[in-house]
């Protein structure tokens, strides 16, 4: 009979079968163990744990969800690959010292020396948060010592999202070395996988790479302490069966929520089974555990979707809205940055006048960038005074109050830059506190943009930080908006004050998240940009506290369209900072249309703008008012790749497919370059009829769209529309509505 279980489910029946082959294996205790099955189940998956001959957890199915719930534990019986030996290659949480022969996901050493860990399956519970969130939590513990972890899975049903993470604690009559403490194990079974991965540095953010995954391991980390992801972000996409494309195939996508070192080990193993092993880097990070202390390891994330890249991203930005981002269903604030207008060189003056431009513009606020501080060490370039958080009076005779005050009069809101986590070698804070600050205490001091990084780790550091943030706002109750920067990376990684420095990097993220924490309580609304000299930071974790982020310095839009097409994977258009620049060459039209795909932002001099181009911009920005709520919460659906011809097509459908904006782009060259065929469109209703519209027309242009006619949503995504992209309209916004 089949019938199908409802969410949090337990099977438990008897095992004895498949003995004969675990006997040539010493095993204690009795092998007709009670065998417990637990399948979290999502719309569309399941993950199915059992308990094993050993008592061990394992993962014996992670797939497209069946029918019949019983029919999971068949799955085991028609595999035929070689002997596992250990009985541990599924683990769901792999211990080493025991039989394993894999990538561990835990190794410790016990208070008595001894380097053995078995972790066996204790009992679980689960509990049903909401209609749409289950938590099932799994106590494993080692039967000789006094040691155990509980697995956490955070099951999200409808966006087939899993969170999970693990509590590490024991009882032992000392402290326990942790040497490696996982997040989590994965284990997948396909004929084949693909790895798409990134890479970067400063203004390269996002630089996918894909490759079939060989024997052996592959490690995704970072060891940067800070700004943990300059080089290499945690997130990645493992294809099953063939590389997945955006609409076709099984991949998972998978991240870890930490803004510290990460390590992934992605390990094809001799049976041709992929494990995923993903947490905190443990490099020079052995952790000492006291006796009832916990260690809670950051959430690693993951999707798994059968229809493509597009749909696991369109799940993963709608968990991301609902669940983490920092008011991710709520709105956001338009600006004006004065960043690349002025760089260090402005006075209250000159930012007067970027404030009447602001309102000109149409903005809704005035981001004050670096620069505004340091009184006995001027901040007038990058240099000096990071730490000395007060106005610098010669820029700035009347302070910040005075430019709040004419940022009102002009109808528009004002936000700064601050970035509190570093400390400037020559400034008043150094001097006064030279053991706040990360260095070796023998070693000559060592720069990544010339300056330090405070010491998070630190208490007293931690409240200088919440200190310096809370005076920005007690002196300047309207300020409206924070852009929170992190320049530098961690050299000669070492804590003045920390006991045991195995523990630095990890106590640096703890301080960084109980900062946040703390200011996060006093002002839990306020709009705050995640920046890391661009995209050096941006985590699940770390977003929690943000509304937004800094994809990457690189504003050109046509590295932008690239850039972004690659974030959007994993962060939805209302967190993604997205700002119209000097960069690149384009017009500004093109400029703009790109930074409407996100979270717009203008950091241009007004001034400099042609009036026609001002105009455009104005009228660009009225339309974006009316369109940002489809970008920001509507499904994204990738049209036309960048990267595999000559247009790129990105479009933003309403939830309820009445509406859509989408924007496409010339991105190459060549004679002739243009939307030879049409693009087809997707996420509308095939039945519905829908009247496509061009907006974003620079003045005096006319637009061969002819948006009298109608076409049903049928046409649209099984014939497609042209948006008569070429060399003379090299960027095209168009409209979807629908007619009723
Ligand atoms: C970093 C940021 C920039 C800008 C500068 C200021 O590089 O990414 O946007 O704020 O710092 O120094």
């Amino acid at each position: 009979m089949k019938y199908s279980l409802k969410k949090g489910t337990t099977i438990t029946r008897m095992l004895c079968t498949g003995i004969l082959f675990f006997l040539k294996l010493a095993v204690a205790g009795s092998l007709c163990a009670q065998v417990v099955t637990v399948p979290l189940q999502t719309a569309a998956n399941a993950l199915v744990l059992q308990t094993n001959e050993f008592k061990n957890l394992s993962i014996i199915y992670f797939g497209k969800k069946l029918h019949d719930v019983q029919e999971y534990g068949l799955a085991p019986q028609v595999y035929r690959q070689t002997s596992d030996y250990s009985g541990m290659l599924n683990s769901a949480y792999t211990s080493a010292g025991s039989r394993n022969l894999m990538e561990p996901a835990i190794t410790v050493t016990h208070a008595d020396g001894n380097n053995s860990l078995d972790l066996q399956y204790i009992n679980h519970t689960i509990k049903q948060e909401n209609e749409n969130v289950t938590l099932y939590t799994f106590t494993l513990r080692d039967p000789v010592y006094d040691f155990s972890v509980d697995l956490f899975y955070k099951v999200y049903y409808r966006q087939d999202v899993i969170e999970q993470w693990s509590v590490i604690r024991h009882q032992e009559k000392g402290n326990v070395l942790l040497h490696k403490y996982a997040s989590a194990n994965l284990y997948l079974k396909s004929d084949a996988f693909w790895l798409r991965q990134y890479h970067g540095d400063w203004a390269r953010e996002m630089k996918p790479e894909e490759a079939r995954v060989t024997h052996g391991i592959k490690t995704l980390d970072s060891k940067l302490g800070t700004r943990a992801n300059l080089f290499q972000p945690s997130v990645f996409m493992i294809s099953m069966h063939q590389p997945a494309t955006e609409n076709e195939g099984t991949v998972l996508f998978g991240a870890l929520e930490y803004s510290g070192n990460f390590r992934t080990d992605i390990e094809l193993d001799y049976q041709n089974n992929l494990r995923i092993v993903s947490g905190i880097n443990n490099y020079a990070s052995t952790y000492t555990l006291k006796k009832g202390e916990e260690f809670v390891t950051p959430g690693f994330l993951y999707t798994l979707s059968h229809q493509g890249k597009g749909y696991a991203s369109r799940q993963l930005q709608d968990w991301a809205r609902q669940y983490k981002i920092l008011d991710g269903n709520g709105d956001r604030l338009t600006l004006l940055n004065n960043w690349e207008a002025t760089y260090f060189d402005f006075n209250e003056e000159k930012l007067k006048a970027l404030l009447k431009d602001t309102r000109k513009l149409g903005v809704d606020l005035f981001l004050l960038d670096d620069g505004w501080f340091g009184q006995k060490y001027p901040r007038n370039s990058d240099h000096t005074a990071l730490g000395d958080w007060q106005e610098n009076k010669t820029k700035l005779p009347n302070g910040i109050s005075a430019l709040v005050k004419e940022a009102a009069g002009n109808q528009v809101k004002f936000g700064i830059w601050i970035e509190p986590e570093m400390v400037s070698p020559k400034s008043e804070l150094y001097e006064k506190h030279p053991t706040w600050v990360v260095k070796q205490p023998a070693r000559p001091e060592y720069y990544f943009r010339n300056q330090l990084v405070l010491d998070l780790s630190n208490s007293e550091v931690q409240d200088f930080v919440v200190g310096a943030v809370d005076q920005l706002f007690t002196s300047n109750p309207s300020l409206a908006y924070i852009k929170w920067d992190c320049n530098s990376v961690i050299y000669n990684a070492h804590s003045l004050t920390l006991k045991n420095q195995s523990h630095f990097y990890i106590e640096y993220v703890r301080g960084l998240y109980n900062v946040l924490k703390r200011i996060r309580s006093k002002y839990p609304t306020v709009p705050m940009m995640l920046c890391s000299g661009g995209g050096g930071r941006v985590d699940y974790a770390a977003l929690q506290y943000f509304t937004e982020f800094w994809p990457s310095d690189n504003t050109d839009p046509l590295e932008r369209i690239f850039m972004q097409w690659e974030y959007s994977y994993f962060f939805p258009a209302i967190a993604t900072g997205s700002h119209v620049t000097d960069w690149g060459k384009q017009p500004i039209k093109f400029k703009v249309d790109v930074a409407m795909m996100g979270k717009l932002g203008f950091d241009i001099v007004v001034s400099h703008l042609a009036e026609k181009e001002l105009q455009f911009c104005q009228q660009a920005i009225r339309d974006y008012e009316q369109w940002k709520k489809v970008i920001w919460q509507g499904d994204q659906y990738r049209l036309a790749n960048p990267a595999e011809g000559d247009v790129a097509s990105v479009a933003y459908i309403s939830r309820d497919k009445s509406a859509g904006i989408v924007f496409s782009y010339l991105v190459s060259n060549r004679y002739a370059a243009g939307s030879a065929l049409p693009i087809r469109l997707n996420g509308l209703k095939s039945d519905s009829r829908y009247r496509l519209r061009e907006i974003n027309l620079y003045p005096g242009t006319s637009s061969p769209i002819d948006s009298t006619k109608t076409y049903s949503g049928d046409f649209l995504m099984t014939v497609g529309f042209n948006p008569e992209v070429n060399a003379g309209r090299s960027s095209v916004v168009l409209t979807v509505e629908e007619v009723k």
